[in-house]
């Protein structure tokens, strides 16, 4: 059973803007986020067969819904996040209580290195990528590297838009992978090549990249994304997944998606 940590929306907000798509003026529809909130996760429970492991809300800490960027664990080990911009540095206290209170024993990264969690880190098991330049420091995955004792590549991320790696890559069971490769830089794009082969590589057109198509939930062959993608999801069905599409336009005011309100805690 896959554990997923996720952070009711309470106290979702657009408060700030630290990404192309956040503006103030775009306020969020609060009973809208909830009831879409709620649908993703009865979608994650009873349709992808996900567990749930609820945080408390914090007023005042309106992307905390955000928990892809709690951090990133291993086993028992996690690595909290080290924001970038202080409007979010305040949720790290919580994401590290949470981890401490549920038997993590908490691994930091050295002073001064920015860090977003499973926002930046994604792997299939032969390949894990570690996305850097807008949020996460590249120096972020030479400490992980060494303290999960696993390759993990560097790919700078080059358009604003796709500003964490999950808005642009997402892990599928078999090894495959779904992507937007006009989000990453030509040599990431070349070592992403290299290192998948190309029926192991599903490309995400444009329109469903700015849908956040990749921002998507998979556990086993059900597959958790947002609506509006038809092309992501019949290339999906031609693998032999199952879409399970939702609305989350709410999230979208604060750059978000399905993935984003989730941080895989293994099984
Ligand atoms: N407003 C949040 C931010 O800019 C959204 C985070 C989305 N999380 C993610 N894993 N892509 O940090």
């Amino acid at each position: 059973m896959t554990r997923l940590l996720v952070c009711p929306p309470d106290f979702f907000r657009i408060d700030y803007e630290i990404n192309p798509w956040m503006n103030r003026e775009n306020a969020v529809d609060h009973m809208r986020a909830v009831r879409q909130w709620d649908g993703l996760m009865e979608g994650l429970e009873r349709r992808v067969g996900a567990t749930l492991e609820r945080m408390t809300p914090v007023r005042g800490l309106p992307d905390l819904v955000f928990t892809a960027n709690a951090g990133v664990v291993l086993d028992n080990l996690a690595v909290p996040s080290r924001f970038r911009h202080p409007e979010r540095q305040r949720e790290q206290t919580h994401f590290e209580e949470w981890f401490v209170e549920h038997g993590y024993e908490l691994r930091l990264l050295e002073d001064g290195v920015y860090f977003e969690g499973a926002g930046d880190l994604l792997g299939v098991p032969d390949l894990w990528l570690g996305g850097y330049r807008k949020r996460s420091d590249v120096g972020a995955y030479t400490q992980i590297s060494e303290l999960f004792g696993r390759e993990i590549i560097p790919v700078e991320l080059v358009d604003d838009r796709f500003y964490h790696l999950d808005t642009c890559f997402c892990p599928l069971s078999d090894g495959e992978v779904l992507y937007y490769p006009h989000a990453f830089d030509g040599y990431a794009r070349a070592v992403i090549a290299e290192r998948l082969e190309e029926n192991r590589r599903l490309t995400v057109p444009q329109s469903e990249a700015l849908r956040f198509a990749c921002n998507a939930v998979c556990v086993g062959r059900k597959i958790a994304l947002p609506t509006g993608c038809p092309e992501t999801m019949r290339m999906l069905r031609d693998r032999g997944y199952e879409p399970i599409p939702l609305e989350l336009d709410e999230f979208m005011k604060a750059g978000g998606s399905a993935k984003c309100l989730t941080l895989a805690l293994g099984e």
